[in-house]
């Protein structure tokens, strides 16, 4: 499938800005607003959920789980799902498009598969393009069929089943989706299902699985964490308070310590330590951060995250951070373009099946706007410390994260950064250029090429 044809593109730049000020919120989580309509569509009852992420990504999740008999509805931001029960939704008339959102379409592959139904799953050029093997083949082992022979990418026709066998697993990479795939298709299975990881991910599904009843351990096996889940189980309605997505505040705390004299406080971000490695790294760089008012929010840990900017210096980020701040690799390397001496960032071969090849992108964006950049296999070095020329494009290749990464670059940069389309920002945080442009963040529309 291509991409987007040039003329339906969005393309945007961002400018050399002056200091940053003010209060900001960030929208709802992503990875927990997945989770909270999954799990209310599964629950007997009524979930009410505050904060949702109204993303395109979570939008298409609602559409799913829509499409599959379940009542979901918005009032100013207040959402309510009608639960169907465990095993209760029903097969959908026809396909179903999950767009860019590759974390929608893996948990719901977990849900279909506890369920007598045939459902045939469709995504964008980019979902298009990634690896969906690595979740149907535990899901395979448990009793879902692929009617497609041996393919392991979108379109794919899968068929669940309501006598589920539940399976221990051994994760073969860190991955919260397959994890969250095992585990939400075990709350189905007669018994208990087990997922191992090798490296702790983002958990998420652990602790709603146990905000909505179900009986979920966590124990040590020979030194690995081992995630057990009780099958037929009863999840209950439930209320639901989504925290401010730290992969999204990543953005907004980097243009900070980018644009010189900013300070600026993002308020009531997940701190959940499976998802800060982003910020602890900044202040192995020297940043000045502070996490203000900790406190715990529906069972998530939640502050407000206060943002001066600073001389940054570069560091090793080590492999074994990796899965805390997956999503965060591309605006550190910007980042890093501007902290003086070299960056090396290890252990990001599964950068390269994110919405795109995220290693290869965003080397490619540094190098297109002057910084000294490269990517090895798993690895991405930058070194930082000059001026950054900026007066590049950015091929972003419906990827957000790339968008918004080299957008705030640009906030920095001597000439211009224009990103070719950033129309996929909406998947996980539609605000964005509102939000900076409050803080002080200028862009503009892009000179039309000739
Ligand atoms: C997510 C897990 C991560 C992350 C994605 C959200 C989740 O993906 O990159 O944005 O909500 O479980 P992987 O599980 O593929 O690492």
């Amino acid at each position: 499938m291509p991409d987007v044809p040039h003329e339906t593109r969005s393309p945007l730049c961002s400018l050399k800005s002056t200091a940053l000020s003010g209060r900001v919120r960030v929208p709802g989580d992503k990875s927990i607003s997945h989770r909270a309509l999954i799990f209310g569509a599964l629950a007997t009852g009524r979930t009410r959920i505050s904060g949702l992420l109204e993303g395109e990504d979570i939008l298409r999740t609602a559409a799913a789980l829509r499409a599959m008999g379940c009542p979901i509805t918005n009032s100013s931001g207040e959402w309510e799902v009608l639960g169907r029960g465990v095993g209760g939704l029903q097969q959908p008339d026809g396909a179903v498009d999950f767009g860019n959102a590759g974390t929608g379409v893996r948990l719901m592959m977990g849900v279909i598969a506890g369920h007598d139904m045939v459902v045939r799953l469709t995504g964008d050029a980019s979902l298009s393009r990634r690896p969906m093997g690595r979740v149907l083949k535990p899901l395979q082992q448990m009793g879902l069929e692929v009617l497609n022979g041996g393919q392991d990418k979108l379109p794919l026709d899968i068929r669940g089943t309501t006598d589920l066998i539940p399976i221990e697993y051994l994760l073969p990479v860190a991955s919260a989706q397959i994890k969250s795939a095992v585990l939400i298709a075990g709350v189905h299975a007669a018994g208990e299902t087990t997922v191992i990881e090798p490296e702790a991910t983002r958990d998420h599904t652990e602790r709603m699985l146990a905000h909505f009843g179900a009986h979920v351990a966590a124990t040590k096996r020979q030194g690995l964490r081992a995630i057990s889940v009780k099958g037929d189980a009863e999840l209950v309605g439930s209320q639901v308070y989504v925290p401010g997505d730290p992969s999204s505040a990543a953005f907004l705390a980097a243009a900070a310590l980018i644009v010189p004299g900013s300070e600026i406080i993002i308020e009531n971000v997940l701190i959940n330590p499976t998802r800060t490695g982003f910020y602890t790294t900044l202040r192995e760089m020297g940043a000045d951060i502070a996490f203000i008012d900790e406190r715990n929010q529906g069972g998530e840990p939640v502050a407000e995250i206060r943002v001066r900017s600073a001389k940054l210096t570069g560091v090793q980020v080590p492999a074994a951070r990796a899965p805390s701040m997956i999503d965060e690799y591309p605006i550190l390397a910007c980042l890093a373009a501007f902290a003086d001496g070299e960056t090396r960032m290890e252990g990001l071969a599964e950068l390269r099946v994110k919405e795109s090849d995220r290693l290869s992108a965003t080397a490619a964006g540094l190098i297109a706007n002057g910084v000294d950049a490269r990517a090895e296999s798993d690895a991405l070095v930058v070194r930082g410390g000059k001026a950054v020329r900026g007066g590049g494009t950015v091929a972003t290749h419906l990827d957000h994260r790339i968008a918004m990464a080299f957008l705030t670059l640009g906030l920095g940069a001597d000439r211009p950064v224009v990103v070719d389309d950033a129309a996929m920002i909406a998947t996980s945080f539609p605000d964005f250029v509102p939000a900076m442009e409050n803080l002080g963040a200028k862009f503009a529309a892009p000179e039309p090429v000739q």
